[in-house]
């Protein structure tokens, strides 16, 4: 078990890599078992959800070779087996993702309901509604999630709400399938366009990924890519947010600055100073921060991955700021963390009120999940003082070499290890 013990209250100057998207590389590599052939996956973060996708292809039967800490070559010629091991698909949410990709190669697959950050209910019933209109059957069975078809036809499908996880499913499942498939009410985000981007380089045809509608023509088989990731997003602009609460002077590089556009906006409405490159963005902020309203939107809107990293920046704003959290249920849970710094945050269900104070103090963290833990990350840095930030395996989920970047950028914070209460001493 490691914590991070941070001495906060350092300005953040410098450069930061950002690295591969997350949630396009969980989605990215089960789609390589459509393949049926070799792919080589570039920047790849390496984070533990990627550790965990590849060792399950690896269980699948994949061959799986790293050519470089963030390239993997992936082999799915031989992979024969559909059950993901349970054990694995329950340490993240996007295990589900092999579900499509099985189904559409095998007509079967065998997923555990599927973990990942507790954000309040997480139903898949719009993956389930996607399989079924293609011609499966699915059925859980002592926790495992089963869906079978003999053959899948592509077909119309309506989603009742916009998902990241059912279209990109859905995506995987129809490739294959016979005839067209028409999805709509379709999530646009970055990350929906990179696997179609991907599935298209291995071979399917898939138009209009990134708009409310995409169109899929089914192709009889599919072949290896060589492919590269998208920068992430969501890592971008954690750290954009961390050179406004440091009063720092950040460039981040290796960006997409439109993918970037509604952080970027918000930021400049509270007083920063965002300049746009061809690949970079620099954040500046040197006067006072100032309140925002904020609500959380599927893309282009403004991303709930990024809305407990603002408010922690809002706690710091001259005035009165809101955040309607607008996708997820349960995505405030950090605020009794903020309120042991000295941040006055009151949260009323899917609403939490700000009252911006002059300074944070240090404090005893934990981390609830992975945005959640990169939020008080960026906090503790904020606030004089030292503060220790525990259960950071959440964080280390999805932001790669978190506490080196920022080591770089000049913070003093470091990685060490919680020593294991041993119970005779205890007693
Ligand atoms: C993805 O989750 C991301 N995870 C999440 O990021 C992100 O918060 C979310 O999209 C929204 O952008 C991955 O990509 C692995 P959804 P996902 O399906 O796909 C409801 C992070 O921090 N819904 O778009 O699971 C659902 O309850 C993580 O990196 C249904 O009702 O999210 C929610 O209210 C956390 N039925 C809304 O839709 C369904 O079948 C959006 O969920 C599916 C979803």
């Amino acid at each position: 078990m490691e914590k991070y013990i941070i001495n906060g209250g350092i300005p953040l100057h410098g450069e930061v890599e950002i690295s591969g998207a997350k949630n396009a590389a969980v989605a990215i590599l089960p789609a390589t078992i459509l393949a049926a052939g070799k792919c080589v996956i570039e920047n790849l973060p390496a984070i533990s959800d990627v550790m965990v996708s590849l060792q399950i292809l690896s269980e699948l039967g994949a061959r799986v070779r790293l050519i470089n800490k963030n390239t993997y070559e992936i082999d799915t010629t031989y992979l024969s087996c559909t059950e993901v091991p349970n054990e694995l698909s329950r340490q993240m949410r996007a295990s589900y993702y092999f579900l499509g990709a099985l189904l559409g190669r095998f007509g079967n697959a065998q997923v555990a309901m599927p973990g990942g950050c507790n954000l309040g209910p997480r139903p898949i019933d719009q993956h389930l509604k996607a399989f079924t209109a293609l011609g499966a059957e699915d059925s859980v069975e002592y926790g495992m999630i089963n869906v079978h078809s003999d053959s899948l036809k592509g077909v119309h499908i309506f989603f009742d709400t916009v998902s990241v996880g059912a279209t990109m499913n859905a995506m995987l499942s129809a490739v294959l399938a016979e005839g067209q498939t028409v999805l709509e009410n379709v999530a646009k985000e970055p990350h929906v366009v990179d696997l179609a981007n991907c599935l298209n380089m291995m071979g399917a045809e898939i138009r209009g990924a990134g708009t409310d509608v995409i169109r899929i023509r089914g192709v009889k088989s599919m072949h290896g890519c060589e492919y590269s990731i998208i920068p992430d997003q969501i890592e971008a602009g954690s750290y954009m947010v961390a050179a406004a609460v440091t009063g720092g002077d950040v460039t981040v590089r290796n960006v997409i600055p439109k993918h970037l556009e509604p952080i970027t906006a918000k930021l400049r409405l509270a007083g920063c100073e965002v300049e746009e490159f061809d690949e970079s963005v620099r954040v500046r902020r040197t006067g006072d921060l100032h309140p925002l309203k904020i609500k959380t939107m599927p893309h282009p809107g403004f991303p709930t991955d990024l809305q407990p990293l603002f408010a922690v920046m809002l706690c710091l704003a001259k005035g009165t700021s809101i955040i309607t959290e607008g996708i997820w249920e349960n995505r405030f849970r950090y605020a009794d963390e903020l309120a042991h710094m000295g941040a006055n945050i009151q949260v009323d269900g899917q609403v939490a009120v700000i009252e911006g104070v002059d300074s944070l103090q240090a404090a005893p963290l934990r981390a609830s999940d992975l945005r959640a833990g990169a939020a008080l990350v960026v906090a503790a840095l904020g606030a004089k003082g030292i503060s220790e930030v525990d259960e950071t395996s959440h964080i280390e989920r999805g932001y790669e070499n978190i506490v080196e970047k920022f080591q770089a950028l000049g913070a003093d914070i470091k990685r060490v290890d919680k020593p294991v209460l041993n119970v005779n001493q205890a007693m």
